[in-house]
């Protein structure tokens, strides 16, 4: 196996801790160099790198950043995003407990190119853990000048950058999958209910308290030092060149040896899957795999081969990147079982502010637990895929896609699982008839009722 760059988490023990950081050359030559340059150059330069966010859309990070309104007469923010809800991703996290340091880095060096002085951290609740591990990072940062008002003693700005300060707040949310969402986030950072606001106007124009604000994931930001250490066309060259880089990729499921993988973008699927994690327990077969998180796209389990891991690569074969969560299954699995489990997660978490996703959220649910009970009906393989393909793109944000996704694409690649659930004869009855049934009716008759809940 060739040697891959560590860029995010390389093997060095104790790197959360802020000596070892420094000793290993943190908070010095990407945050120096940034520092010397223009900030407009150092936009330029991670538009170089093609990096793109790994929070799940994979939009180019250079060219979000220049979208921010220049100077510093208006008061921006940056939002760094670490709520990590979807149900498969868990690469974030390591990134706190591993080396949480470079992360801050990445957020100063945004901080300045975008010259923006106050960043917010925003943490998913049910990771306490890693929130004190975070908190303790940046309380370290400051008692260094690295972060606040004594960094000037340790960075002397270049080009036409001003003497620059940066705070860094850490935020701990409440613990709700959709304030990972954008301008949710927003909301649930201003003491509000954390709902989806409506787009434009972007973030970049009016975002936290109306002011122009850039977002971006904890992992995308991590990969900032490293390109600003090695440049960004060196970066560009690392991996997929229309994703450049490395990521993280968090394996789970049936396989041997789950966790999170840093690799180059476009390694192989059958790679991670086999090579890294070890393969399949007891030599099964792979029935299917969703590659980025539970809302993306899943894969046939005999549709992997030269299946590669970055964004366009598996735009081509009908699915997307995500937060390359890697979700295996064997061929033992029940795949209706699953899309159940996941369905009930999503409408869990509608926020409900838009009907197609409110309601369709539930309709979903509760047509997957008739399939999942053996007790759907003729027909309802074609409901099931109307209902969800309505929900697509007819709300607010994209948690309308994450529902709707994994149900619909599942049918087009396997349909025969749901057909083997239906229950031949069974037949939804007409109003009068059930209505004649409950006033003491005429006949016996199979009236079709919600299943009992399986979770
Ligand atoms: C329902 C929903 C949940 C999301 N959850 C997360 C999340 O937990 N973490 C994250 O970084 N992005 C999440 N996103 C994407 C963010 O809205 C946003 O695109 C991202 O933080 C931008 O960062 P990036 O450009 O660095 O990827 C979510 C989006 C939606 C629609
Ligand atoms: S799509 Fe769902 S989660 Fe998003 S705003 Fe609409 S109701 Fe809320």
């Amino acid at each position: 196996m060739p040697d891959t760059p560590k860029l995010i988490l390389p093997d060095i023990p104790n790197l959360r801790n802020i000596d070892t950081y420094v000793a290993n050359g943190g908070y010095g030559e990407a945050l120096r160099k940034a520092y010397s340059m223009a900030p407009a150059a150092v936009i330029d330069e991670v538009k170089k790198s093609g990096l793109r966010g790994r929070g799940g859309a994979a939009f180019p990070t250079g060219l979000k950043w220049s979208f921010m309104p220049k100077g510093k007469e208006k008061k921006k923010y940056f939002l760094i995003n670490g709520d990590e809800s979807e149900p498969g991703s868990f690469k974030d996290r390591q990134i706190f407990e591993f080396n949480p340091h470079q992360m801050i880095e990445g957020i100063l060096i945004g901080c300045y190119a975008m010259q923006i002085d106050h960043a917010y951290i925003y943490i998913r609740g049910e990771y306490a853990h890693w929130v004190k591990m975070v908190e303790k990072a940046v309380a370290d940062a400051y008692a260094k000048g690295f972060i606040g008002k004594r960094m000037s003693e340790h960075f002397k700005p270049g080009g036409d950058g001003v003497a620059y300060t940066a705070e860094i707040t850490v935020h701990k949310g409440a613990g709700a999958y959709i304030v990972g969402e954008e301008t949710a986030m927003m909301d649930s950072l201003e003491g509000k209910r954390g709902y989806p606001r409506y787009k434009p106007p972007f973030p970049a124009n009016a975002g936290l308290w109306g002011m122009p604000t850039t977002i971006n994931n904890i992992e995308t930001m991590t990969n900032v030092p490293a390109i600003m250490k090695m440049g960004g066309e060196a970066y560009s060259k690392i991996g997929d060149p229309k994703q450049p880089g490395t990521i993280l990729y968090g394996v789970s499921g049936h396989v041997n040896k789950p966790g999170v993988y840093e690799l180059p973008t476009g390694t192989p699927l059958l790679d991670i899957i086999y090579k890294h994690a070890g393969g399949v327990p007891n030599g099964k077969k792979i029935k299917m795999v969703i590659p980025g998180g539970s809302s993306m796209p899943p894969l046939r389990g005999d549709k992997l081969e030269g299946v590669l891991m970055d964004a366009e690569h598996l735009k081509e074969v009908g699915s997307a990147i995500g937060t390359a969560g890697i979700m295996v299954m064997d061929e033992d699995t029940d795949l209706i079982h699953v899309l159940t489990r996941i369905a009930k997660f999503y409408q869990h978490e509608s926020c409900g502010q838009c009907t197609p996703c409110r309601e369709g959220t539930g309709w979903l649910l509760k047509l997957l637990r008739r399939f999942d009970a053996g007790e759907a009906m003729a027909g309802d393989v074609d409901l099931l895929y109307d209902v969800a393909k309505n929900i697509e793109g007819r709300t607010i944000c994209a948690l309308g896609e994450a529902a709707a996704w994994p149900v619909y694409f599942t049918i087009e690649r396997f349909r025969d699982e749901f057909e083997k659930r239906i229950k031949p004869g069974l037949k939804l009855k007409s109003p009068e008839r059930v209505h004649s049934l409950r006033k003491g009716g005429l006949e016996p008759v199979q009236v079709h009722v919600p299943v009992v809940e399986r979770t």
